[in-house]
């Protein structure tokens, strides 16, 4: 896969492209966000287009476990990602559901068959060579999807400070069985067999645990455009 990654990925020199990567709770929403609107550059939240196959599964009745049929699904649904964070799913407005319990409880299964990842990943790329570029933001995406971006960051935080934040997020989950989900999905996140999540070879890693989300944007501008300088 990370052959055909890198073949099918080819001209992602010529693109503009900053691969956000790291656990859930590692700030990397907020913070590709925001360098994408410093960068004036476009954004794209992967992690919703598994989330999106998860809720037109779980809408169907299909097991999240059945790599056939989950796949078939990923290859036909259409999936519309608004700049406002609005997510379409075959018309249907799901932004609320694919945050929800049951689509986080099914999504690691869901990501985890190949089939569903190399659809996915095909309309990421076609996306940022749409635009000439983007930020993209999930847990592949300087290993697979962009293996030539130009800036490639891997973003952590302890798991402690990730549950906090997370249970900042949201009102309806304690801060205890959200900290229990984020340690299931990390360990099947990375120890799945396709694409696990890792830190891509040249990604440059930052612990944002103790840092202000100004300080990382900041911080990852300046990399932005030494990049950008010295490509
Ligand atoms: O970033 P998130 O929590 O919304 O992602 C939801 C799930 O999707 C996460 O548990 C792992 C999966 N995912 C993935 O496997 N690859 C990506 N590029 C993005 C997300």
């Amino acid at each position: 896969m990370a052959n055909d990654a890198a073949a099918a990925s080819a001209g992602a020199d010529v693109l503009t492209v900053v691969a956000i990567d790291g656990p859930a709770g590692s700030g990397k929403s907020t913070i590709a966000k925001l360098l994408a609107e410093r960068l004036e550059l476009d954004y794209l939240d992967t992690g919703a287009m598994y989330r999106a196959v998860t809720f037109a599964c779980l809408a169907g009745g299909v097991e999240p476990d059945d790599g056939e049929a989950v796949s078939a699904i990923a290859r036909r649904i259409e999936i519309e990602l608004a700049p406002d964070g609005t997510v379409v799913v075959d018309g249907i407005d799901a932004t609320t559901q694919i945050r929800g319990p049951e689509v986080t409880r099914a999504v690691s299964a869901v990501a985890s068959h190949p089939d569903v990842r190399s659809e996915l990943v095909s309309r990421q790329r076609e996306w940022a060579h749409r635009r000439g570029g983007g930020v993209l933001e999930g847990r592949d995406i300087g290993s697979v999807v962009f293996p030539d971006a130009l800036v490639k960051i891997y973003l952590t935080a302890s798991p402690e400070v990730r549950a906090a934040r997370r249970a900042g997020e949201v009102s309806d989950l304690d801060y205890d069985t959200i900290a229990a989900d984020i340690a299931r999905r990390d360990a099947l996140d990375s120890s799945r067999s396709a694409d696990p999540l890792r830190r891509a070879d040249g990604a440059v890693e930052i612990d944002t645990s103790f840092l202000t989300i100004d300080d990382v944007v900041t911080l990852l501008v300046e990399r932005v455009e030494a990049g950008r300088s010295s490509s």
